[in-house]
């Protein structure tokens, strides 16, 4: 099977969104000492730009979950990774690569509110709205995509192109 790449986001583009993002987060967070959590594996290069961007002290740690959303209809996320950071009392950022139908968000959220942070909140590098099937949004997003497959920048389809730089739309070559 072969697929056809579109590019959507350079890495300059990545760049300088990631930069923005991180001075908003740099001046609501100032003072609070953040914990900031990547959802692995999809938010690594996402977490890794955006703490070397920040300008104020941070936590890092990361949380990996695996959703059953496609072939189950319970939509049960199981959690293959846990931060070890005590998140009580501390202001919590969720790092995500991708809100789609959200479940893995919820998910995650309910999980780390159970450890009493003082806040918690979710920033995302991509958005894609239409996709939406739980309440739930993110309080920082880097781009609001359309309905489109995408790859690169840490997102996978079945582990491949997580390591190119850009970010690309994925479609399945017509003549397949
Ligand atoms: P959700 O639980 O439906 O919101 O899905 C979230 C997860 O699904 C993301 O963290 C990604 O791992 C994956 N995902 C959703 N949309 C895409 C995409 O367009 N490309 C790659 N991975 C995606
Ligand atoms: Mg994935």
């Amino acid at each position: 099977m072969s697929f056809k790449k579109e590019l959507l986001f350079a890495p300059d583009a990545i760049a300088a969104r990631v930069a923005e993002l991180a001075e908003t987060i740099s001046k609501e967070y100032a003072d609070r000492e953040p914990v900031l959590i990547g959802v692995l594996k999809g938010a690594f290069p996402f977490t890794a730009d955006l703490i070397r961007r920040v300008t104020i002290p941070v936590t890092v740690d990361f949380i990996r979950a695996r959703s059953y959303a496609g072939s189950e209809s319970s939509g049960a996320v199981e959690f293959l990774l846990e931060p070890t950071i005590d998140l009580s009392g501390r202001d919590v950022l969720i790092l995500e690569d991708i809100l789609d139908t959200g479940v893995t968000a919820q998910a995650i959220r309910a999980r780390l509110r159970a450890r009493n942070p003082r806040s918690l909140r979710i920033c995302t590098l991509l958005d894609k709205p239409s996709r939406r099937t739980e309440d739930i949004h993110a309080d920082y997003v880097g781009f609001e995509i359309r309905d489109v497959f995408v790859v690169g920048y840490g997102m996978d389809l079945d582990e491949n192109f997580r390591g190119l730089p850009g970010i690309h739309i994925l479609e399945r070559d017509a003549l397949d």
